[in-house]
């Protein structure tokens, strides 16, 4: 009936989905070169399944996102949350660094209405392009009841996942996302949804960190742990960075002489321990820093430990607190 049909806001941002290269290869393309209309037109059936209304951000490779991306992302998803003849969004996204996207979306949208994002493997001009399913699935998705209030969720290759937990795992294969151990929230199929479970950590309209508005963003790098780790490279972050996630072995652990790094820093930066390892927890350890300097970061990868670490700078919190939301978000 047409009173029951959606309207789904469709926000391109570039990435492989609108790619474009030689006809037929996966490869040699360029991210971000189509525009959004052509992308949607060239999905079958999909005015079939929701009303959708247009919107470009920007055109690029995901690598290059930015805050001031974020800024603008965030700006319009809300006054798309406040306005009544819409019922959900998708953004389309590159997939390199979707996981990260999602997963600042989900902490900083004041939202309610379903938010998913979607991206592609392979670009538009390639052979079994991946990007019209995904799309189609992202829109059923976000048209879907089930959706709101789960944070923002990400789909491809039929799969449902957490802005939180979604993990790019493979750098070819169009089944290329995860949440490891966490499974899937669900499935969709075609145009039908089956959601299994819901995220359990703070998201969205319940984020503390929905009022920030992502300007003057502190400085926060990534120092990756390997054996013979240069520790002279750590103490120079420490004194160049507001914040620095360490990148550790295993539950987030280092070399002795980055450990002596660590505990002889008093300055302002504040040091996060995660691991390089994709699943599993680095959690506060009286081993491995033994005079409490770093804040533990659990399960989130160093990517995403640095985008809460910022956030959490940019709001003033302390030590205490940031160690409390990584515990809750
Ligand atoms: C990008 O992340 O923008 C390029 C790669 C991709 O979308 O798969």
């Amino acid at each position: 009936m047409a009173e029951d049909r959606k309207k789904i806001a469709v926000i391109a941002t570039g990435g492989t989905i609108a790619g474009a290269g030689p006809a037929g290869d996966s490869a040699g393309y360029r991210a971000g070169e189509l525009p959004v209309e052509q992308v949607v037109k060239s999905v079958p059936g999909l005015a079939d399944v929701a009303d959708l209304e247009m919107y470009t951000v920007c055109q690029v490779d995901s690598n290059d996102v930015t805050f001031g991306v974020y800024r603008e992302v965030k700006k319009l998803v809300e006054a798309l949350e406040a306005d009544p003849s819409v019922d959900g969004v998708v953004i389309t996204h590159g997939t390199d660094t979707l996981e990260e996207t999602a997963f600042l979306l989900n902490l900083v949208l004041d939202v309610k209405k379903p938010v998913v994002i979607t991206g592609a493997m392979r670009p538009a001009t390639a052979t079994s392009a991946d990007g019209p399913g995904n799309l189609m699935q992202a829109v059923s998705l976000a048209a879907d009841d089930q959706a709101a209030g789960m944070g923002v969720l990400v789909v491809l290759s039929n799969m449902v996942f957490a802005g939180r937990d979604v993990k790019k795992t493979d750098s070819m294969s169009t089944d290329a996302f995860r949440q490891n151990e966490f499974g899937l929230l669900g499935y969709v199929r075609d145009r039908r949804v089956s959601l299994i479970h819901r995220p359990y950590r703070f998201h969205t309209s319940a984020s503390r960190f929905n009022v920030t508005d992502l300007r003057d963003m502190p400085e926060v790098e990534i120092f990756y742990v390997h054996e013979e780790s240069d520790p002279g490279l750590l103490r120079y972050m420490l004194e160049r960075y507001d914040g620095v996630v360490i990148a550790g072995t295993g539950g987030g652990n280092y070399p002795r002489a980055v450990q002596d790094v660590i505990e002889s820093w008093d300055g302002e930066c504040m040091i996060v321990r995660a691991s390089r390892l994709p699943e599993g927890e680095a959690v506060p350890d009286e081993v491995f820093d033994p005079m409490q300097r770093t804040i533990a970061a659990y399960d989130l990868m160093p990517h995403k430990a640095r985008l809460l670490l910022m956030l959490g700078l940019q709001s003033g919190r302390s030590r205490e607190e940031i160690q409390e939301d990584f515990r809750v978000y």
